[in-house]
C-alpha cells in the first residue's frame, strides 16, 4: 500500500518512473496485417515489427527480462478471456499441450505446464533422487531461479553444489565441466543461455557426456525456448525448464518444463492434485491413491488458465508463421552487428560476452570503462531506450537484449548513445 502511495505520489511530482510508457490502448486494437513473406532483408523485419504494439517512445532491448507479445498474443487472450467468461466454460488446455509439445520437438507426455522457468527449476530441482553428499555442478553465473532452489536443496538436504567460473567458448566450457565431474557427481544443472553474458552451452555435447557417466541434466532454459529453433530431442539433456513470457512472446506467468520420458518415475513429484493422478478413493480402508499418471502432466495440478495457454499457441504459431530458423538466423545477425558496434568502441567499453559467436545467440553484456555501470545504465536510458543492469556475479555490467522486432538501426541509435554517454 506504501509503496501505492509513492507510485502516485512520484506520478505526481513528475518523477520519471523508468517502467512507466505511454500505453494507448487503440495500438492494441489495431487491424492486424499479415507478415508479409515476400519482403526481403531489414523490409521484412520491419513488417514483423508492426506487428507490435510495443511503444516507439523507447527502444525496447530487455528482451532477456521480459518479451513483450505481438498484437496477434493479445487478440487470442482477448477472445479467449470473452469466451470462457461469457459461456461460463472453462475448458480444457490438451489441445494446446500438445500443440505446444510439438514446438519444442517433445512428445505430449513430456510437457508439465508451469508459470514460470523457476517454477520448473524448482520440480525438476526437488524431485531428483539426491542423497546429502551428491554433487551438483552449476555455474557461478546463475539467475536467482536457478541458484536459490539449488542452494535450498543443499540446505535442507546437504547435497554439494560445485559452481564453476564459466570460460568464453563452448569447447572450453565442455573440456571444464568434464573436468569438474568426480564419482559423486549427480546432476549438472546449469543454463542453455546465461542471463548474465548471454552465453550458450553446448548442452547437446554436455548431455551427451553426462548421459556416458549417468548424471542427470537439469537445463536452466529461459533464454532456449523462442531464441533457438529448439528441439529438445536433439538437444538431448533429461529435463529443462523455461517459460513463455521471454523469447516465445507469449504472456506472462506461463512456462513448462521438459522431463525426458525415460527418466519420469525418477523424477519424484511432491505437489500433486487433479490431473497427477489414476484415481483416489477416501472411502476404502486404507484410503487409497492409484498412483501418477504416466505423463509429465503429474508435475502440474488443478486449473489451468484456457485463455493464457491459448495465447501461448498463438505466440508459437507467429513464430513458426516467420519461420523459426529465420528467427535463430536473425537474432544471431542481430547480436554480431551490436557486438561488432561495440567491438569498435573499445576504449569506452569492455565486452563482457563471448567472442565466439557460437557462445552467443541474443544477448551481450558490455563493462563502461569510465563511469559506474549504473550511472551509464541511467544515461544511456535517458537517451530513450530499455536496457538492463547485471549486477549479478560481481559483473557490474549493462546487458543489452534483442529480438525480432528490433532493427539495425535500432541498434545503430543506441551505439550513438554510448557513444555519446561514454565517449
Ligand atoms: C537464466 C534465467 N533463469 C531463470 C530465470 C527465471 O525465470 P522466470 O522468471 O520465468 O522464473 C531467468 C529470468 O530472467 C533467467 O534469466
Amino acid at each position: 500500500m506504501k509503496s501505492r502511495r509513492l507510485f502516485f505520489q512520484k506520478l505526481a511530482a513528475g518523477v520519471a518512473i523508468p517502467s512507466l510508457v505511454a500505453f494507448n490502448t487503440s495500438t492494441v486494437n489495431a487491424q492486424r496485417n499479415p507478415i508479409d513473406q515476400t519482403l526481403k532483408g531489414e523490409e521484412f523485419w520491419e513488417g514483423v515489427r508492426k506487428q507490435f504494439p510495443l511503444t516507439d517512445s523507447r527502444i525496447y532491448m530487455n528482451n532477456g527480462t521480459f518479451g513483450p507479445s505481438p498484437r496477434v498474443v493479445l487478440e487470442a487472450l482477448q477472445s479467449s478471456f470473452l469466451q470462457t467468461n461469457t459461456s461460463g466454460e472453462y475448458g480444457s488446455t490438451s489441445a494446446e499441450r500438445e500443440k505446444l509439445a510439438a514446438f519444442v520437438n517433445i512428445k505430449t507426455a513430456e510437457i508439465s505446464l508451469t508459470h514460470n522457468t523457476t517454477e520448473g527449476i524448482n520440480i525438476m530441482c526437488w524431485g531428483l533422487p539426491l542423497k546429502a553428499g551428491d554433487e551438483v555442478i552449476i555455474t557461478l553465473h546463475e539467475h536467482v531461479g536457478n541458484a536459490l532452489p539449488w542452494l535450498n536443496r543443499a540446505k535442507l538436504h546437504g547435497i554439494v553444489l560445485k559452481p564453476f567460473e564459466p570460460m568464453a567458448t563452448q569447447s572450453e566450457n565442455l573440456d571444464l565441466i568434464k573436468s569438474l565431474v568426480t564419482t559423486k557427481t549427480r546432476v549438472i544443472a546449469i543454463p542453455h543461455v546465461t542471463c548474465t553474458t548471454g552465453l550458450v552451452f553446448p548442452i547437446k555435447e554436455i548431455s551427451e557426456f553426462a548421459r556416458s557417466r549417468r548424471i542427470f541434466t537439469a537445463i536452466d532454459g529461459a533464454h532456449g525456448a523462442g531464441t533457438f529453433a529448439l528441439d529438445l530431442h536433439d538437444l538431448g539433456c533429461d529435463l529443462y525448464a523455461s517459460s513463455y513470457h521471454k523469447w516465445v512472446l507469449g504472456p506472462n506467468g506461463t512456462g513448462f518444463l521438459y522431463v525426458r520420458e525415460e527418466i519420469l518415475d525418477k523424477v519424484q513429484a511432491y505437489q500433486v492434485g487433479a490431473y497427477s493422478d489414476l484415481g483416489w478413493d477416501l472411502y476404502q480402508n486404507p484410503p487409497q491413491f492409484k498412483g501418477y499418471v504416466p505423463t509429465a502432466h503429474r508435475f502440474d495440478y488443478g486449473s489451468q488458465s484456457l485463455p493464457m495457454m491459448r495465447g501461448v499457441v498463438a505466440a508459437t504459431d507467429f513464430h513458426l508463421e516467420i519461420g523459426r530458423d529465420k528467427i535463430d538466423t536473425r537474432l544471431r545477425e542481430l547480436n554480431q552487428y551490436l557486438f561488432d558496434g561495440l567491438a569498435d568502441m573499445s576504449s569506452i567499453v569492455d565486452i563482457l560476452s563471448s567472442p565466439e559467436p557460437e557462445s552467443r545467440i541474443s544477448m551481450i553484456t558490455f563493462k563502461p570503462k569510465n563511469m559506474g555501470y549504473q550511472e551509464a545504465e541511467t544515461w544511456i536510458s535517458k537517451e530513450g531506450f530499455r536496457i538492463r543492469q547485471v549486477p549479478e556475479s560481481r559483473l557490474d555490467a549493462i546487458r543489452i537484449s534483442t529480438h525480432i522486432y528490433n532493427t539495425k538501426s535500432e541498434i545503430d541509435d543506441f551505439l550513438k548513445a554510448v557513444e555519446k554517454v561514454l565517449g
